[in-house]
């Protein structure tokens, strides 16, 4: 396979000048001419060369206002040009230098020179927009990387919220077939009448307006905020434990919260996404504590406390800690990198990772993990709204 050659366009309007050039670099470049200004911006547009030789002293045009107008335009900006030229006083080099040129060689020309020079500017440019498409792979894959994250671990928590729904939908369904089912055997016996028909509507209405205001909160849940507002944090807190506390219970987690009863706890930010993070800790908890318990090593109630308060310098501080033995000192360095799991298949790894990037990167707010007596706590603190303002 030969290596395509790569083009060089020569403007000078000399026509000697332009003969001798060809003749330096006819057998390793396409060449293409221009005899002046106007002319080779023309010439740029259709051949795109790699490299421009451009005379500084031509009629109409001269190399200055040529290479300033290939500058301003955006397709051309990046061509390199090495300027030719009879004048050799230190203040034109300087000005050619300034208007944009890579290089600059001077009359009667030295065809090593040339040649060197050319070879030079166009390895370097050639290794230019090769760094700069790696750099540019690089951001497009650390994009759809970012963004695969993302869409996994929406679908982890929209799993979560499937769960939790069959939890607390499981007692009102039972609840509406028994009462279903009964209006059959009152019919035999007679026992339908107004009265029964009334008090039948109003019961499995009661039971089908909880389950839709069940659906409706998880909905609101997976809402992602647009905008920063001031909300109570405690409340938040409140909201997310009540939808996942029936769901716990079945695995005999008791999760406890400790506020300090005066007033609310306000911060500015995302309630919604403060949730989402607030979940992932409750999770991995659970986890920990029923993974603890399969081996056999805790036999106590397991117990998630969530405690908030004001902290110093004007901040909010909610702690979340479990008894479920600690974190794994193999992981606990990385524990907020991505993929980073000890639960094989069961886990992805990126439920901390995305709880770190809401809190640091859009709450302005920091997350820390320590191992306490008997389990793992996880710090997360956000800035105190001003209240009254
Ligand atoms: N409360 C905890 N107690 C013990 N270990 C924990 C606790 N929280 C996190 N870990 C450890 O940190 C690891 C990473 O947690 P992370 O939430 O990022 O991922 P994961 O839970 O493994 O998977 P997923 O993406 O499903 O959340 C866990 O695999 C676990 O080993
Ligand atoms: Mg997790």
């Amino acid at each position: 396979m030969t290596a395509m050659k790569m083009t060089v366009l020569i403007v000078d309007d000399d026509a000697a000048s332009r003969q001798l050039l060809r003749q330096i670099l006819k057998d390793i470049y396409n060449l293409s001419f221009a005899t002046d200004g106007i002319n080779a911006l023309a010439k740029v547009q259709k051949v795109r060369p790699d490299l421009i030789l451009l005379d500084i002293l031509m009629p109409e045009m001269d190399g200055y206002e040529t290479c300033q107008r290939l500058k301003a335009i955006p397709a051309t900006a990046d061509i390199p040009i090495i300027f030719i030229s009879t004048l050799s006083d230190i203040t034109e080099k300087v000005k050619a230098f300034k208007g944009g040129g890579v290089d600059y060689i001077s009359k009667p020309f030295q065809s090593e020179e040339v040649l060197a020079r050319v070879e030079t500017h166009l390895k370097l440019y050639n290794f230019q927009r090769f760094l700069e498409r790696r750099v540019e792979e690089e951001v497009n894959n650390r994009r759809v990387e970012e963004q695969m994250l993302i869409q996994q671990s929406k679908m982890a928590a929209m799993g979560e919220m499937i769960n939790a729904i069959s939890h607390q939908w499981k007692q009102p369904l039972n609840s509406l077939g028994l009462i279903v089912q009964c209006v059959e055997d009152e019919f035999e016996y007679g026992e339908v009448d107004k009265k029964y028909v009334k008090d039948f509507v109003k019961q499995t209405m009661e039971l089908i307006l909880f389950m839709s205001q069940t659906i409706d909160a998880f909905r609101n849940l997976l809402k992602p905020s647009r905008i920063k507002y001031t909300f109570d944090v405690t409340e938040a807190v409140y909201e997310l434990v009540n939808l996942f506390s029936d769901m716990l219970k079945k695995d005999d987690i008791c999760i406890r919260i400790n506020t300090p009863q005066t007033c609310c706890i306000s911060s500015i930010g995302y309630p919604n996404e403060l949730k989402q993070v607030i979940l992932n800790l409750i999770n991995n908890s659970r986890d920990a504590i029923n993974s603890r318990r399969k081996k056999g090593i805790i036999t106590e109630d397991g117990l998630i406390t969530i405690d908030i308060k004001e902290g110093e310098n004007r901040k909010v501080v909610a702690s979340i800690s479990d008894n479920g033995g600690g974190i794994d000192p193999m992981v606990l360095d990385n524990l907020f990198k991505p993929y980073v799991t000890t639960k094989g298949d069961e886990g992805t790894g990126i439920g901390l990772y995305m709880s770190k990037a809401i809190i640091e990167g859009k709450m302005d707010g920091k997350i820390s993990v320590s191992n306490i007596e008997g389990g793992a706590q996880f710090v997360i603190e956000l800035p105190l709204a001003n209240e009254g303002v």
